[in-house]
């Protein structure tokens, strides 16, 4: 379990200086990372990419179709981003490479995660017009999970009842492939078929206090809910703190995308349900699930920080004086803490994934306080965008 952490107050209290304090750990941090995640490359065989490590201390690796392997060359590219180190670059070419394959793959919603992640990143740091077919092709395919009865994009199969049509909330984060496909082809299938998804998620998988379910089951035919429920929070009505965190992110980037008030509105309640919550600790790295009731003995789950504070960054920028104050001095506490020894790993330890304490699935105790790799993609991308501001 994790004691406590102070730091962040501390830093808190020191006024104005904490902002250099904060770029220089910053910066010490993305420092780092380029050694480390250049020995976790060196580990790899060519195919695989870094998931976790098992409970036996030995590395955790997937193949190109699980559906975090966009995060690992995502993260490369940040830190290539960062440093401008054309060696980065290589081996975040190398690792993009190998998900050529995934723009064709429509098992899940996954897609988005794996080639936004990975050659989403590669274009935009490169302007390779090269890589832009695959991101097509890959919105294309994600289309094919499409169903305009249920105005939703269905998020998994369920293999044991064809007749289930089930919608996460993780899916949000998804849309941002089709507002990019939608944006270089000018096919407005793919902007009203990403809005209608977000409508509709907004509508039936929110609670009155901006806190969401985890999975939807909806009707196939009519597209009217079926069921509320949870895969991998502690019950159905509970608050999983990923999917709070997926949910923040993806409406934040919605709003972004469109320009639709509607998700700059429900982006600031999910932040005042995240943010106001009486069970986040004072450090402000969530529990695994807001109502677990083993708070405060049970762990804390770094991704969920991680997605939260770069979400709340850009949130900052579309928000009043006030509340961009409040979303960043919370974003900033929570760089701080992932960046502290309590988080943050040294050089050589936990095969050099960056963070440590991630929670994946606790009831189906798989991945439960561990290193995973998109909670170390979105605490890249979070110091990014919170550099940029203090610059
Ligand atoms: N999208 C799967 C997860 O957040 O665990």
């Amino acid at each position: 379990m994790i004691g406590k952490i102070l730091l962040a107050v501390t830093i808190f209290t020191a006024g104005c200086s904490y902002q250099q304090n904060t770029a220089d750990i910053i910066k010490s941090s993305f420092d780092k990372a380029a050694i480390q995640y250049s020995k976790l490359f060196d580990e790899l065989p060519d195919t695989l990419f870094p998931r976790s490590i098992y409970s036996d201390g030995s590395l955790w690796t997937n193949e190109s179709g699980w559906w975090t392997s966009g995060f690992f060359p995502g993260s490369l590219w940040y830190l290539y981003e960062y440093g401008s180190d054309d060696r980065i670059k290589n081996l975040a070419l190398q690792k993009t490479m190998v998900l050529d394959l995934e723009k064709y793959n429509y098992s899940d919603h996954d897609i988005g995660f794996k080639i936004f992640c990975s050659y989403g990143n590669a274009l935009r740091l490169t302007t390779d017009s090269s890589f832009t077919p695959v991101i097509i092709d890959a919105a294309y395919t994600l289309m094919k999970r499409y169903k305009p009865d249920v105005g939703c994009f269905r998020s998994w199969d369920d293999i044991s009842d064809s007749t289930e049509y089930l919608v996460i909330v993780d899916n949000m984060m998804n849309l941002e492939l089709l507002f990019w496909a939608f944006k270089q082809t000018g096919d407005s299938v793919l902007f009203k078929s990403a809005v209608s998804h977000a409508d509709k998620t907004m509508q039936n998988h929110y609670r009155r206090d901006g806190s969401c379910y985890h999975v939807l089951s909806y009707n196939q035919q009519n597209g009217g809910v079926k069921q509320k429920k949870t895969a991998q929070g502690y019950s159905d009505e509970s608050s999983w703190t990923r999917g709070q965190a997926w949910g923040l992110y993806g409406f934040t980037m919605a709003y972004r995308e469109t320009g639709l008030k509607r998700y700059l509105d429900h982006s600031q309640k999910i932040a005042l349900f995240f943010l106001n919550h009486p069970r986040l600790p004072i450090d402000k790295i969530p529990y695994w699930d807001f109502d677990s009731p083993d708070i405060p003995d049970t762990y804390r789950d770094a991704s969920a920080a991680a997605i939260t504070a770069s979400a709340l960054i850009e949130l900052a920028q579309y928000s009043n004086d006030s509340l961009k104050s409040f979303y960043l001095d919370n974003a900033e506490i929570i760089i701080t803490v992932l960046s502290s020894p309590d988080y943050r790993t040294s050089i050589d330890e936990n095969f050099n994934f960056l963070l440590k304490h991630g929670v994946g699935h606790l009831p189906a105790n798989s991945e439960v306080d561990v290193p995973l790799s998109y909670a170390d993609y979105y605490y890249l991308e979070a110091m990014s965008r919170l550099l940029k501001f203090l610059k």
